[in-house]
């Protein structure tokens, strides 16, 4: 995790990096810092806190001018978020600074060894080892700042996305990657260095995103030069074209970007399908699952590996593929797969599911997969992301950028982008017949205007949160589709609300939570008509006589939840296997509201990161 920016150039770099930092703000945000040199003197200020936390100090501290700047806002991995902690780091002689997003995990180790050669430590972290081993290096060995990175960087173990600044050959920043984003911004005559391209949307559309490996002196008036960290050999830089506008990354007069986020929902799944499904030809079109149709046709199984929001779409799915197409689909959290030695063959087929396509336990599991002949295929939202390109094949959810910590849309376009690739095996392997295929389309493009329903129920939701946001504990059920949702349901509610909450099975209540319902439990129930209801409307009487809550997420037109529950929500009609698209919105918005009721730091809730990019 962790967010970094550097500027080169004629410009004044502080206000570009601070912007850039709170653009990247959604990476981590225990700490902030920025260096700045003003052509004679090497400047910095950091402290714990958010970057308006640094704004408003900066001043203070040093004079904010200079064309040359780096900055980072931090999500703490070695060492407490406290001022020393925070980056960027100094080298011990001064002269040299860097700024690090990942964790260099054999720093203890270097850590000892420099300090016999009497090199000193203010902070807990692993980045101020990494300077010190550069300067040590450079010292030793009486080498240029590029050369010293290099072999550096081939000392240590671990991720990282670096940038390194000296102020005695100030006119070049290097950066360096491994695991970690790193993305070059090209100008006429300056460079922009970011966690991700939205620092410098607004000054160039040419980026270079570092691969794997690879590192890069920026220099002006020069061009780039991007090496192998390894072997040395020059890597042809390329520069590509960003697709990204600036409307897509402000709030655009929401007061949140997950409200704006939760709103983007209609026009996002539209953008998911656009192209794909061809309602009148009676067709789904998708390259990536076009041109690799025998592997998912041969495979033995589906394997679906993700984290968070994007393992609960990967639970759907499994509904879904299994429903439809008759495959087997097994849902692995990525973090417990990558370590448990798993059973993977050439004929199972692998599908990743990351939003920001470089969550670090995702990026292993698939690495993995790959190592054991499987076939990788990515499902991501952020284009040219990591696991966009270490997979064999792939979709887009074209969501646009999601910026607030608590996934909403994401969520969304990962099901209609796994729904369309449901349909289109089952349409091949004949699992579904020619009428309710074309059923299944019809209804797949009603969606968003059904989620642009299912919205208008906003004031009411909010009134629901009211008399809910002082709950200690809260309860999800759902079955079926719905029982992802209900796991969804609770982590939204977690994570930004920080009230405990669980998501359950509804029939599973019996075998234990059911102990937990009294009259102060709220128990959120998704019972849409077509879903087990009868069953779920069963359960809501369990939980009725121990005197709990009932809030039920219900098919418009309900009668009989209606009658037992102590408020219900209405979503539109759908098929069944569609409805998670519409019974996650009142989710998502309840939590927004109790959120903000609770005085929450809704878009950055404790504790969190967008993209977690350490394991
Ligand atoms: O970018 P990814 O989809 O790989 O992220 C996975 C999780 O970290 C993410 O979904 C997380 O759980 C969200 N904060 C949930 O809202």
């Amino acid at each position: 995790m962790c967010g970094i920016v550097g500027y080169i150039g004629k410009k004044e770099a502080y206000p570009i990096v601070l912007e850039g930092l709170k653009r990247l703000e959604y990476r981590g945000y225990d700490s902030a810092g920025i260096a700045l040199y003003d052509g004679k003197n090497l400047k910095l200020s950091k402290t714990k806190g958010k970057v308006s936390d640094l704004e408003k100090k900066i001043n203070q501290e040093i004079p904010t001018n200079g064309s040359v700047g780096i900055g980072h806002t931090r999500w703490a991995t070695h060492g407490i978020p406290n001022d020393i902690n925070s980056h960027p780091h100094y080298s011990n002689s001064g002269d040299l600074v860097i700024i690090h997003n990942g964790i260099i995990e054999n720093y203890a180790s270097i850590k000892k060894e420099l300090e016999k050669r009497g090199y000193t430590f203010s902070s807990d972290t692993d980045t101020e080892v990494l300077i010190n081993l550069i300067e040590d290096v450079k010292k030793n060995e009486n080498l240029k700042l590029g050369k010293a990175v290099q072999i550096a960087l081939n000392q240590v173990v671990g991720a990282y996305a670096i940038a390194v600044f000296d102020k005695n050959k100030p006119d070049e920043i290097v950066v360096a990657k491994l695991g970690s984003p790193l993305a070059i911004g090209v100008g006429d005559d300056e460079f922009f260095i970011a966690s991700d391209a939205t620092p410098f949307l607004e000054y160039t559309k040419k980026a270079i995103y570092l691969e794997d490996e690879e590192m890069a002196i920026v220099r002006l008036n020069k061009e780039i030069k991007i090496r192998k960290i390894k072997d040395d050999s020059l890597v042809d830089p390329y520069i590509q074209e960003l697709q990204l506008n600036l409307e897509q990354i402000v709030k655009g007069g929401y007061d949140h970007f997950m409200l704006k986020e939760i709103h983007e929902q209609p026009e996002a799944i539209k953008d998911t399908y656009r192209g794909r499904l061809l309602v009148k030809e009676g067709l789904i079109r998708m390259a990536g699952i076009d041109d690799n149709l025998e592997k998912f046709l041969n495979a033995n199984r589906i394997i679906v590996i993700a984290c968070g929001t994007s393992w609960h779409a990967g639970l759907v799915a499994e509904y879904i593929f299994e429903d439809l197409a008759r495959i087997p689909v097994e849902v692995e959290y990525a973090s417990e797969f990558r370590y448990r030695n798993p059973v993977i063959t050439e004929k199972d087929v692998v599908i990743a599911i990351s939003q920001s396509g470089e969550t670090a336990d995702t990026l292993a599991a698939i690495k993995l997969a790959k190592s054991k002949g499987a076939f990788v295929f990515g499902l991501c939202n952020v284009v040219g992301s990591s696991i966009a390109r270490e997979t064999h094949a792939g979709a887009y959810t074209h969501a646009g950028p999601e910026i607030g910590v608590a996934s909403t849309k994401a969520f969304t376009t990962q099901i209609t982008v796994l729904t369309l690739i449901a349909l289109k095996l089952a349409k091949v392997k004949g699992t579904i017949s020619k009428p309710e295929f074309q059923h299944h389309l019809q209804e797949l493009e009603l969606i968003p205007g059904k989620v642009e329903k299912a919205l208008l129920q906003d004031e009411h939701i909010k009134t629901v949160a009211s008399i809910y946001k002082d709950a200690k504990n809260c309860l999800y059920l759902g079955r079926g589709f719905n029982f992802p949702v209900a796991l969804e349901g609770a982590l939204k509610l977690k994570e930004i609300s920080y009230i405990h909450a669980e998501g359950y099975p509804a029939a599973e209540m019996k075998h234990g939570p059911i102990a937990l319902i009294d009259e102060h439990m709220p128990v959120f129930v998704i019972a849409t008509k077509k879903g087990h209801y009868e069953k779920v409307v069963s359960n809501i009487q369990e939980i009725k006589s121990r005197k709990g809550k009932i809030i039920g997420i219900v098919t418009e037109g309900d009668i009989d939840v209606k009658e037992l529950a102590d408020h219900v929500i209405e979503v539109p009609e759908t098929l069944e296997s569609l409805s998670p698209l519409l019974t996650t919105i009142p989710l998502q918005l309840l939590s927004y509201h109790i959120a903000v009721m609770l005085n929450r730091n809704v878009d950055q809730p404790r504790n969190l990161a967008k993209s977690v990019t350490v394991e």
